[in-house]
């Protein structure tokens, strides 16, 4: 079966950004493509962490600003942190407004809990550790509501479609069948989440294989930074995959990191267990390289555990682990990608008719290491932007047909011939291009890529990860220092003249 769609937008992807984009889309015609069933999958519905926002007392926008430009490390755009912390108060306060629930004091007034690297009290949760499934419902609810939006879940979204040099769709196949959904608009936006999938260790769900960077790899569009990748220090070290995340709101809490019974971060940083996640991150890595295991010790949290920390609880019910009493095993982790398709300060990508928004993208308010609680308040501010941008520069006539098409029918996710591959993936992302790499290190990684797209990779999903994978790794041997998530042994230092890293893919993946 082949559907044709005619609209105005398509939106790739149904977490906080695309759904933030839907939202501001009213009397056009939307259709938001997502992988899995709608709401359920991606990042932003097990999100912990909650969302950042200059909103208490002794907070001002100028406040985040700075702290999101320390952690950046050099690398954030201040015009786009302004836009972010300028504009997250009234985007907060929208998202109230349609039904989400903050956790409030006793007087009813929100509730600010602190995190690493945040000079002030400013991160809003929902039910304690359960902020992104909260904002998830929100939005779902709200776009249900709308009557201009139309939904294709467990779509995988294949590639863009094209006229010339503009983007005038998409198309994708309903996983598990031969059936193509082709959607025709003449504006299309990536909201399609990161990567950490294609890491071993990562606390992201099985949605995110960097398809975003692929898809838009694809059509040539500018990709920016993307050689950094936020590693969490704190995921529970289980045998589940992901693993489950142990939010940085503990260590906000007083929790400690352990290594042979000793703190060791306080000998690192200043700041110790709330230092910049890469320093935590980096610190536990080389406990771990030393041959040891590294413990967080979250006892200081008490017996209210439970009611604070509900998901956490539950994570380490299901490993057995009692959080109250027992110290918690931790690994660092994939979880976060700062770089992206490169956008400019309303999500407009290098192509015509492209936009891309949330962390699919790189707007540069992230730089080199993420601030933590940014990223959903990033997929507010800068969906809504795209919104926006879209209504004032879109002239809404007919969409031209796109140029002659070849539609590619695959299987969308790993197959089970191909698991052994995709792990081969992951391990080699995480020896030779994770928390610690090097010019070895990344030539191999890229020798054991051409092998796998040798064995020509069917499906969708392979195929984005191993495009992915490329694209990371190749930029990463061409910025020739260390900054933020990007560590490299044989470049250990800054270096003052490196600048924002535009890349654009010249390999041609698995698909040839
Ligand atoms: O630690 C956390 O709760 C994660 C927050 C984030 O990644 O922003």
């Amino acid at each position: 079966m082949h559907q044709k769609i005619e609209a105005d937008v398509a939106i790739v992807g149904g977490g906080v950004a695309g759904l933030s984009a839907a939202l501001g889309l009213r009397n056009k015609r939307v259709v938001v493509l997502t992988k899995s069933a709608f709401g359920r999958g991606g990042s932003t519905p097990i999100a912990q962490g909650g969302i950042a926002c200059a909103m208490g007392k002794d907070d001002t926008p100028e406040l985040h600003a700075a702290d999101t430009m320390v952690a950046g490390d050099g690398l954030s755009i201040r015009g786009c942190v302004d836009v972010l912390t300028q504009e997250g108060p009234a985007r907060i306060r929208e998202l109230i407004e349609v039904g989400a629930n903050f956790d409030r004091t006793e007087d009813g007034e929100l509730s600010f809990g602190r995190e690493a690297a945040h000079s002030r009290r400013r991160i809003l949760h929902a039910n304690g550790d359960s902020t992104g499934a909260e904002v998830e419902r929100a939005l779902v609810e709200a776009v249900k509501r709308a009557d201009n939006i139309q939904i294709i879940e467990n779509c995988y979204v294949s590639d863009l479609l094209r006229r010339d040099d503009h983007v005038v769709g998409v198309y994708g196949i309903i996983n598990g069948t031969e059936d193509v959904i082709q959607v025709n608009a003449p504006a299309v936006v990536l909201a399609c989440g990161g990567i950490g999938r294609i890491y071993r260790y990562t606390t992201n769900p099985v949605e995110s294989v960097g398809d975003g960077l692929a898809i838009a790899a694809r059509v040539g569009a500018v990709l920016s930074d993307v050689e950094f990748v936020q590693f969490h220090p704190t995921a529970l070290n289980t045998t589940v995959d992901p693993l489950p995340l142990l939010t940085e709101a503990l260590r906000g809490e007083g929790a400690v990191l352990l290594a042979d019974g000793k703190r060791f971060m306080v000998d690192i940083h200043k700041d110790a267990e709330l230092a910049p996640r890469d320093v935590v991150a980096r610190g536990i890595w080389a406990q771990q390289q030393k041959g040891l295991s590294v413990w967080l010790d979250a006892r200081c949290v008490g017996e209210k555990f439970p009611q604070k920390f509900p998901t956490v609880y539950g994570f380490c019910q299901q490993a057995g682990i009692d959080p109250v009493h027992d110290l918690l095993p931790v690994s660092p982790a994939a979880h976060y990608h700062m770089g992206g398709v490169a956008v400019d300060e309303n999500g407009r990508t290098s192509c015509k008719g492209l936009w891309s928004c949330g962390e699919c993208c790189a707007t540069g308010v992230h730089g080199a290491n993420r601030l933590a609680s940014n990223s959903l308040l990033e997929g507010l501010v800068f969906g809504a932007r795209v919104s926006q941008d879209i209504l004032a520069s879109i002239d809404w006539g007919n969409t031209p047909e796109p140029d002659d098409v070849n539609f590619v029918i695959r299987p969308t996710f790993v197959t089970p011939a191909e698991e052994e591959d995709a792990w081969l993936l992951r391990n080699t992302m995480w020896s030779d291009v994770g928390l610690v790499r090097c010019e070895t290190s990344m030539k191999h990684a890229l020798s054991v890529f051409d092998e796998i797209a040798a064995r020509k990779p069917e499906s969708l999903m392979l195929c984005n990860m191993i495009d992915a994978a490329r694209i990371i790794t190749q930029a990463a041997l061409e910025r020739k220092e260390s900054r933020g998530g990007h560590y490299r042994t044989d470049y250990p230092n800054h270096d003052e003249h490196t600048e924002h890293h535009p890349f654009v893919y010249t390999g041609n993946g698995p698909w040839c």
